[in-house]
């Protein structure tokens, strides 16, 4: 089979690394892939579209798997099924329970689906009459896409309603903000699950626990993601079965009633609160870096899932996974999540141990291929992942390999998986 994965971060390497193990998969194309990829498959450098559905007619790719959301709310995936290609991921309406933090809200109202109290708005009036009825903290969501920025979570009503004036005015976010969300803070702990639907039909994968800020003990500001672990001890059986019925059951099944069936990747941001399910967002593709940790924990070819799924026939897959843990540590570039970092070269130590060298491996992201040598040019730059029988050691040679890996200004968190560790030692 020949594979296209569409994106350029460690997320799409991941996916190319499994697809790479995979037997019944011939040839891996990346549009655009990073400067990792290359040793995985081939960079396609074809932005539009259109132009990207004939270069894999031309091609004869078989499977399509798209990674990030833009291309998934701008549509890829409606453009490749009109010219009778299969593709993995959402439609452009279904997209929308990410794209649309108004659409998402409205969605889980009607269908019933546990969820912080809001109102959606346009007008400053409405606004701060909602705002008067809460308590601090209050948070304030731009509907819009807003890479990661759009949620601001007030101390005072006075800070929420500048929030809420700055995004109306279209000075925050541009139209991104002109519609909002107010909602009331729900205070517990984060938790991500993952589900792949074929729009009817869906498998559910280990839960992942990612690191969002940027610095040791939660402190810092908000990144993409500084690290990860799966499957996470923070959901016992009985807190999966609340999620898997109260919340990824009634999203695929209404979904599906709605005329908008969702295919590809659900992610489900949640808060548990005292012990029950919130979902605060939807994502309609895999995190990053959890998908990192997730995907080597599969045991079933990742062709056969994404295949499967993207053509309905999620029936016939018995989807199984290792019993092992995976963590993942993220080497970011100096003046990451602030601004660019000066472009500097990647050197990894070539791994004696046979020990390290099977139980790690590294997920290239924000790097490129200059004159033949490896340059960490992005925020993000690679992650450093290790598998192991319990998560302690699954972290020991993740953090093992970090140590071989040298790249002027690299920074990373030294506690990844430290709740977990914490739950397992009491
Ligand atoms: P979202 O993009 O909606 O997931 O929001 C980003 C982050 O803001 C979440 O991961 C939470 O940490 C926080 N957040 C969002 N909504 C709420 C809420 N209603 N209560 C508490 N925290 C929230
Ligand atoms: N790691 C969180 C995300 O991908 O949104």
């Amino acid at each position: 089979m020949r594979v296209m994965v569409v994106g350029s971060g460690g997320r799409e390497y991941a996916i190319g690394r499994a697809l790479h193990q995979d037997k019944n998969v011939e040839k891996i194309y990346f549009a655009p892939g990073n400067g990792g990829t290359f040793e995985l498959g081939e960079n396609v450098e074809v932005a539009d579209y259109r132009d990207l559905a004939k270069f894999a007619k031309e091609e004869g790719i078989d499977l399509t798997i798209v990674g990030p959301e833009a291309p998934l709310v701008e549509g890829i995936v409606d453009i490749f099924k009109e010219e009778g290609l299969t593709i993995f991921g959402p439609s452009q309406k279904a997209a929308l329970l990410e794209g649309s933090k108004i659409y998402m809200k409205n969605f889980l109202k009607r269908r019933g689906i546990p969820t912080a109290r809001y109102i959606e708005t346009d007008t400053m009036e409405e606004a701060s009459e909602f705002i008067d009825e809460l308590e601090p903290p209050i948070v304030v969501k731009a509907d819009g896409l807003c890479a990661g920025k759009g949620v601001i979570i007030a101390q005072s009503q006075e800070e929420a309603k500048e929030a809420a004036a700055r995004m109306l005015s279209g000075e925050a976010f541009g139209p991104a903000g002109q519609r909002v969300v107010i909602e009331e803070f729900l205070d517990g702990y984060e938790l991500s699950i993952f589900a792949i639907s074929d729009g009817e039909r869906y498998v559910i994968l280990p839960a992942a626990q990612d690191h969002k800020r940027l610095l040791d003990g939660d402190q810092g500001p908000n990144t993409g993601g500084m690290g990860a672990y799966a499957p996470t001890p923070l959901i016992d059986d009985e807190l999966y079965k609340k999620i898997e019925e109260r919340i990824v059951a009634p999203t695929i099944e209404g979904m599906r009633e709605e005329g908008t069936p969702f295919e590809g990747v659900l992610f489900v941001g949640l808060m548990i609160v005292d012990g029950e399910p919130y979902v605060l967002e939807y994502n309609v593709r895999f995190g990053d870096p959890e998908c990192e940790v997730l995907m080597p924990l599969l045991k079933t070819p990742a062709s056969e899932l994404f295949y499967k799924a993207a053509t309905k026939r999620l029936d016939e897959l018995e989807i199984e996974f290792w019993d092992k843990y995976a963590v993942g540590v993220v080497l970011a570039s100096e003046n990451y999540p602030y601004g660019k970092s000066k472009p500097s070269e990647i050197i990894v130590d070539e791994i004696v141990h046979q020990d390290l060298a099977q139980h790690a491996h590294i997920c290239y992201a924000g790097v490129s291929l200059i004159e033949g040598k490896l340059f960490a040019t992005g925020g993000r730059v690679l992650v450093c992942v290790g598998i192991g029988d319990t998560i302690k050691e699954a972290r020991d040679y993740a953090y093992m390999l970090t140590g071989q890996v040298h790249f002027a200004g690299k920074k990373f968190r030294s506690d990844i998986a430290y709740q977990a560790l914490k739950a397992d030692a009491s």
